[in-house]
């Protein structure tokens, strides 16, 4: 299974990517309004240059022209860029058209198995459906992960899951279970992911042990 960032944040990215664990790096309109100083353009170059995984990129116009101008622009920036597109009419075109330009793409903001099903069809390389804001309106986001999942590889269909609007570590094991390819994480999330009560404590206890072993021995036996 296949672990992204879900950030704009470039030293959350260089971190993550520091663990030998990072496997690409979605972002959003959103995300990117919590940087400072930069333009979107230099934020995704950054970002390419850290991973070479996928990069989605995400577009903000309505209309299907709009879209695809925008896309090709990202699609420049670097060539592990995703243009990200959201589930809609016009999303589907553009979508569309950019499968017939060779532009990979990763659909958002999808809720439902069917959305998902659309999104493949239209030729996205990534579906993301957004099992938080499911959970938040107490719908079960994991369903559509698994429903999703289990009709990409029941018709052979060469798109991936992308769980994304992950919160907490477990959405993390439930995707995986229910055969997401991917998941995409907040940086706490990942953190999240690493600690656990049980292994700071014993670090701690190992240290603390080895330095009493170490006190209580001769001085020439010390290296
Ligand atoms: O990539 C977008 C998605 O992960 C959004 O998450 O927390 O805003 O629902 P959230």
């Amino acid at each position: 299974m296949k672990l992204f960032l879900d950030t704009a944040e470039i030293e959350e990215i260089r971190t993550v990517h520091s663990w030998g664990v990072l496997d690409g790096v979605t972002t959003n309109p959103t995300l990117f309004a919590k940087t400072s100083g930069m333009t979107y353009d230099e934020v995704l170059k950054l970002i390419c240059g850290i991973t070479s995984g996928p990069v989605s990129a995400e577009v903000v116009a309505d209309d299907v022209d709009g879209m695809v101008k925008e896309g090709r622009h990202f699609a420049k920036i670097a060539d592990n860029i995703y243009v990200k597109v959201p589930m809609s009419e016009n999303g589907l075109a553009a979508m569309s058209r950019f499968r017939a330009e060779g532009i990979r793409t990763n659909c958002t903001l999808i809720f439902t198995a069917n959305q998902g099903l659309l999104a493949a069809k239209a030729g996205a390389s990534l579906l993301s459906p957004f099992v938080g804001r499911l959970d938040d309106i107490n719908e079960d986001g994991m369903q559509v992960i698994r429903e999703l999942a289990e009709i990409i590889r029941f018709f052979d269909i060469d798109s991936e899951v992308l769980t994304a609007s992950v919160r907490h570590p477990r959405h993390v094991t439930e995707a995986a279970l229910n055969g997401s390819h991917i998941a995409t994480l907040p940086f706490k999330v990942f953190q999240q992911m690493v600690h656990h009560p049980l292994t700071d404590k014993g670090i701690v206890q190992f240290k603390k042990d080895w330095e009493t072993a170490r006190a209580a021995m001769p001085a020439a036996k010390k290296s």
